[in-house]
């Protein structure tokens, strides 16, 4: 039997851009997207958020058994938009990690089960690196702020600026990156050591009883509160934690959001232990204390890190980059600090399989070998295998 591991890297037609499929599963949002080299022809997103809204929180089995039902329908919604058929499809990419295992491992199998089908080639992909892949899709990055003096490369055709760097923040993750080469050289400068930051919204919206997901609600409910009513914790910005540029401590560049949520509790529950009503409760004040320490301890690290690793453009991924007081502020500071921002649209913020695409887009022109059919989703997948290899 002959399979797509034979299938050579580079399957386009000679002259045009790779036909590419991108397939997304990692969390609740099952994605297909397809572009032809950066240019995007189709991102089609089932998400499954409204079935966990009466947890409070993303269940990982119901995740996995939506994006079983949703995986046909929102593939074929994807090709009809594009106008394309799978057998006119180059190559598949697939996030093979890091994710939630049951649902990763709904898509790696969906994307093999194509691949073998058709016989094309597949690759599975970083999820994280292909936040910052969709950077290179047509009218993305240019749309960003640029300070003087930043070059921008065209490395396989992309337009990623150089010197680049990636801040994620989402229900899943808030990372830090350094982006050399997007198909082959990216580290991890930062993370978080506990809860993700949109997590941390979506608990402290269930204390404040607002509702899930918790971000647009807290974001909304802040809009009316003073944000200096409370001082929330800066998780990890003690000097034992920091160091200094010469003896950096441990976690630096690393973020910590348990502290906060656990101030955040506290503060309720001590104006509940003086017999506060439900309602008389600062709710716009904490939702605002709350945002600001959120958004004060990202940005500060995030340019931070920027600064130190010669980062010279940063491009805004994940989910809470809808986050109004996260955008303002990042923005403010990176003006400041000489360094370029691209905020992509939310809706290449948050999880799709355009972004998967758009990498795999970028594998298959950079000469980069396929996955083949072998390999299994990696919930914990670090940032530098950015695709695995046969
Ligand atoms: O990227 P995403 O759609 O899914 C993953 O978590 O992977 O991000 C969802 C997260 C949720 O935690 C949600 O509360 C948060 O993004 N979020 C926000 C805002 N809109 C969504 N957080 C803060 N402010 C917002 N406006
Ligand atoms: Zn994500």
């Amino acid at each position: 039997m002959s399979v797509p591991e034979s299938a050579p890297p580079m399957a386009a037609a000679p002259g045009s851009a790779p036909l590419v499929l991108g397939i997304e599963s990692s969390c609740d949002e099952t994605g297909f997207g397809i572009v032809r080299g950066t240019q995007l022809l189709a991102n089609a997103v089932a998400s499954s958020m409204e079935e966990h809204v009466r947890f409070g929180g993303v269940i990982p089995e119901i995740a996995a058994r939506a994006h079983l039902e949703e995986f046909t329908p929102t593939l074929q919604q994807a090709l009809d938009t594009a106008g394309v058929t799978l057998a006119e499809i180059d190559a598949i990419a697939v996030t093979s990690g890091p994710g939630l295992a049951g649902a990763l491992m709904v898509g790696v199998a969906g994307a093999k089960a194509l691949a073998l089908a058709t016989g094309k080639p597949l690759y599975g992909i970083n999820h994280l690196v292909a936040h910052v892949g969709v950077g290179v899709l047509d009218g993305v990055a240019d749309s960003g702020t640029q300070p003087a003096g930043v070059v921008h490369s065209g490395t396989a055709g992309s337009v990623l600026p150089e010197h680049l760097g990636a801040l994620l923040v989402s229900g899943g993750h808030t990372e830090i990156l350094q982006v050399n080469r997007l198909t082959s050289d990216v580290t991890l400068l930062g993370s978080t050591i506990d809860d993700a930051a949109g997590e941390a919204y979506d608990k402290v919206a269930r204390l404040l009883g607002a509702g899930y997901p918790g971000g647009p609600v807290i974001d909304r409910l802040a809009q009316q509160g003073d944000p200096k009513a409370f001082r929330f914790p800066r998780g990890l910005s003690a000097p034992k934690f920091v160091g200094t540029a010469e003896e950096p401590g441990k976690h630096r560049h690393d973020w910590s959001f348990s502290g906060l949520k656990t101030a955040v509790a506290r503060c309720v529950e001590q104006f509940e232990a003086a017999g506060v009503p439900d309602t008389e409760i600062p709710t716009a004040d904490i939702a605002a204390s709350f945002q600001e320490a959120v958004a004060d301890v990202i940005t500060a690290k995030a340019v931070r890190a920027c600064t130190e690793h010669g980062i010279r453009h940063l491009m805004l991924g994940g989910g809470v980059a809808a986050n109004s007081r996260l955008r303002s502020l990042l923005a403010e500071r990176c003006e400041a600090a000489g360094i370029g921002l691209t905020v992509p649209p939310v809706r290449l913020c948050t999880d799709n399989g355009a972004m998967v695409a758009a990498l795999g887009a970028q594998l298959v022109a950079d000469g980069v070998a396929p996955s083949g059919l072998d390999f299994a989703a990696d919930p914990g997948q670090p940032v530098e295998r950015i695709s695995l290899v046969a």
